[in-house]
């Protein structure tokens, strides 16, 4: 579905991305670990067009969507929940969902899809009503992610959903994007815990400044021992 093929991204002098080949087969989830700079954002942004690379390909299901604008990517069916979930405080649960179904004509569907997500995540039925400011950090990546869903992607672009959450909602949110991806989506699964990720995903790839420093089965990462030894805490 997905094939990034020797990708280079560059901050002005900054070699961000180096040489980056790593592929997604449609209905996996597929996780791209590292530590904190590594470059698990920048190669998000870069498949998502809102970064551009310097060298290399991006190939979405046969077509090079390098040079797309990140509008045009979206309306192919690449859906990305950004670090830090930004949502907009201000407007309500369901105008938040209302921003995700944007690019769709398809008004009778859009219902059909939220009700949808509204049983995927009773909790934003219950809030549908309140600023989205008001949610528990949880609660607030289950309405990024139920955002990113209303625009109907093939492919969903996780950036550290677990981040800053208590240990017991992070098990909910991976236990979400299980039921996700059963439900027929597949994903690309940025973490920094590694632990959690190797055992939702089915193939990883670990980063190490800026370039893929080994990939596998989940399973076998998980027992490699020089991963436990750097990402799972030995
Ligand atoms: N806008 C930017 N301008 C310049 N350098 C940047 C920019 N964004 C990221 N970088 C640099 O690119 C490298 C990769 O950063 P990136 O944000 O992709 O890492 P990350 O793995 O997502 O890190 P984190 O776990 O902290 O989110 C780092 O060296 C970072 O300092
Ligand atoms: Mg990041």
């Amino acid at each position: 579905m997905l094939e990034l093929k020797d990708l280079n991204v560059y901050y002005g002098g900054i070699h961000a991305i180096k040489d980056v080949n790593l592929s997604v087969e449609q209905g996996e989830i597929v996780t791209l670990i590292g530590s904190n700079g590594s470059g698990k954002t920048t190669t998000l942004r870069t498949i998502s067009g809102l970064e551009k690379a310097r060298s290399g390909s991006i190939v979405f299901k046969g077509k090079d969507i390098g040079k797309f604008p990140a509008s045009e990517i979206v309306k192919l069916g690449i859906s990305h929940v950004p670090e830090g979930r930004r949502i907009f405080g201000t407007m309500s649960v369901l105008e938040n969902l209302e921003v995700g179904a944007f690019t769709r004509r398809d008004r009778e569907n859009i219902e059909k899809d939220t009700k949808k997500i509204y049983s995927l995540f009773p909790i934003l039925y219950d809030r549908r009503y309140q600023n989205a400011v008001n949610l528990s950090g949880g609660e607030q990546q289950m309405l990024a992610i139920g955002r990113a869903l209303l625009s109907r992607p093939e492919l969903l672009l996780l950036d550290e959903p677990s981040m800053g959450l208590a240990p017991i909602i992070v098990k909910e949110i991976f236990s979400i994007i299980k039921d996700v991806n059963n439900e027929g989506t597949t994903i690309l699964l940025v973490e920094q815990n590694a632990n959690m990720a190797l055992q939702c995903a089915d193939r990883a790839y670990i980063i190490k400044n800026g370039r893929i420093e080994l990939e596998g089965q989940a399973l076998d990462l998980l027992d490699n021992e020089s991963v436990k030894n750097a990402y799972l805490g030995g």
